[in-house]
């Protein structure tokens, strides 16, 4: 499989060192087995027909997987992938140059697909539905439109966002729309473990679960955390153990249910500054110094998943378990409404 990014990939070197972490092949690819099972029957299909698969749509917290979703889509069927993302593409020539640079059967990845403006996504409809892109030339009443036919590709692509996409947009992923979950305790060990071998460490038993414990349940923040605490454990020239986990993520400020600095402070806000809630996500974010869409994409997931918060009609309230995780007293005329 050769990846070719197309234009304007912002590449992090955190993505770079991820990507070594990241499994190349289908049967590395730990958890999410409904929608490894989905896509398995929906790519075998495809090459029963000689046919690219139908466009698909992954979404869900960040650092689940998507991506890798995507590049090992590409790898099955044998195919390039193209990858870009909703913010990179800011024309309709944009979107047209890669378009037409696409090869027969290529998969086309657009992640944050729910940041792509209005104009590029009209031009994208008849793309996914008819392989055709519809370009007008001219202006006013000497405008026409010319018709390009595309080579047959499968779009795949993937937000955090999903509630942000328009009816005809989401109506349009004929081969499916996946949620992707949260991973389970021993999905995340089992993560931990071949990545500690890739990464040539040596990982003592308990030390596997208490990374996992504290690693929202997410595989790239576990392999974040086994990253640092195996430059903690040879720094301090100590073996990767129970302990020494415990000490370095102490020393990362992640507590003992992965929260971070960050997390600890919304739901101090909500309980200190509006009383438990509710509190309107504007707000909250105003209350914090923090973007109201990193809130709602970052630290909301997963406070919601642990049962720290509770979104409400009115706003975001903090659950009694915010309560006693941060050590503070429920007050008495909430003890018995509280949630
Ligand atoms: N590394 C990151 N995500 C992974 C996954 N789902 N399976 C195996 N290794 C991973």
């Amino acid at each position: 499989m050769s990846s070719t990014p197309a234009s304007k990939t912002e590449e992090t070197p955190q993505d770079f060192l991820d990507q070594t972490l990241r499994p190349g092949r289908w049967n590395e690819y730990i958890g999410q087995s409904n929608i490894k099972k989905n896509l398995d029957i929906l790519i075998s299909a495809a090459k029963g027909r000689n046919h690219p698969p139908e466009h698909v749509l992954f979404y869900g917290p960040a650092g689940l997987g998507k991506t890798t979703l995507a590049h090992l889509i590409a790898r099955e069927i044998g195919a390039n992938i193209k990858v870009t993302s909703g913010p990179a593409i800011e024309r309709v020539g944009d979107l047209a140059a890669i378009l037409t640079n696409l090869g027969e059967k290529d998969i086309f990845f657009i992640d944050e697909i729910h940041r792509l403006n209005k104009t590029v996504e009209e031009v994208l409809y008849p793309a996914m539905e008819s392989g055709v892109l519809d370009i007008i030339i001219g202006k006013g009443p000497s405008a026409r439109t010319i018709q390009l036919e595309l080579p047959p590709f499968t779009l795949v692509a993937a937000t955090t966002r999903i509630a942000l996409l328009s009816a005809p947009l989401r109506s349009r992923f004929s081969g499916g729309t996946f949620r992707l979950n949260f991973y389970t305790e021993e999905e995340i060990r089992e993560i931990l473990n071949r990545s500690a071998k890739i990464l040539n460490t040596i990982i003592k038993r308990g030390a596997d679960t208490e990374i996992a414990k504290r690693s929202r349940y997410t595989p790239r923040t576990a392999n974040y955390l086994l990253k640092r605490c195996r430059d903690f454990a040879e720094v301090n020239k100590k073996p990767l153990s129970e302990e020494t986990v415990r000490e370095a993520l102490t020393l990362l400020q992640v507590d003992e249910l992965g929260l971070d600095v960050s997390d600890r402070l919304i739901l101090e806000s909500i309980i200190n500054k509006f009383d438990g809630g509710p509190v309107g996500l504007g707000t909250l974010a105003a209350s914090v110094a923090e973007e109201a869409a990193t809130i709602e994409e970052v630290n909301e997931p997963y406070l919601i998943r642990s049962g720290l918060i509770e979104r409400t009609p009115r706003g975001r309230v903090a659950t009694k378990k915010a309560y006693t995780h941060l050590g503070i007293e429920i007050p008495k005329d909430k003890q018995e409404t509280l949630l």
